[in-house]
């Protein structure tokens, strides 16, 4: 019955991302931490880490206004977005990453991320491949944000998920955690805010 209501749930949300043009369902997610926590703000520059399909991109391109601009990153495509979106294909753990995103804008507001790797179904080892890309977007963010921006980043809820929060706190004056109405109860996905980055 609960997984019943759960998937229910979720259908909603899909049924509204395709209502309102988002390319995902996730894009309420993004709505929902904007909402609690304004991480985004008018002419920001935005990366977004994990891009495709690009809901996240689409939520913020609409929150930073015609005057905003965001990058996104992916391993996968994300089809062009308004002239406002810059896409770089490619990994996030490229050394040479932080370069190609300075080369298109040098002051960086905001660092978002719903980045998650292909599980194989083994618990330890998916959430030890996920916190290390966690670690991979929090040190992107250290050497592009600018101090005072803003981030956000999807975890998972497991033995590693307190020390991850333990070094966003080395990095933001203000960190929360938070679990999205829009996020499936059953998926142990949170995630980490880090404000004003010091
Ligand atoms: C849940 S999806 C993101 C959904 C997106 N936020 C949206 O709303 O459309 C996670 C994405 O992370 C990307 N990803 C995972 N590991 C990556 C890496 N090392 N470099 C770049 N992208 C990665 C995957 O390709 C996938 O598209």
């Amino acid at each position: 019955m609960k997984n019943y209501v759960e998937k229910r749930k979720a259908d909603v949300f899909y049924r509204k991302a395709k209502a309102e043009n988002y390319r995902a369902r996730s894009a309420y997610k993004l709505i929902e931490l904007q909402e609690k926590f304004h991480i985004i703000k008018k002419s920001d520059v935005i990366v977004d880490c994990g891009a495709a399909p690009g809901s996240w991109s689409q939520v913020a391109l609409e929150f930073a206004g015609s005057d905003g601009l965001v990058i996104g990153i992916d391993v996968l495509p994300v089809a062009k977005l308004t002239n406002r979106f810059t896409f770089i294909q490619g990994d996030l753990t490229d050394e040479e990453m932080p370069k190609k995103i300075i080369s298109v804008s040098k002051s960086i507001d905001v660092v978002i991320s719903d980045a998650a790797p292909e599980f194989s179904g083994i618990k330890t080892l998916d959430m030890g491949k996920a916190h290390d890309l966690n670690l991979v977007v929090l040190d992107l963010a250290k050497k592009i944000l600018k101090k005072g921006g803003n981030f956000v980043c999807k975890t998972f809820q497991s033995s590693e998920f307190q020390r991850f929060v333990r070094e966003v706190k080395k990095v933001f004056a203000q960190v929360y955690t938070f679990k999205p109405q829009s996020s499936q109860k059953n998926s142990p996905e949170t995630y980490v805010i880090g404000l004003r980055k010091k």
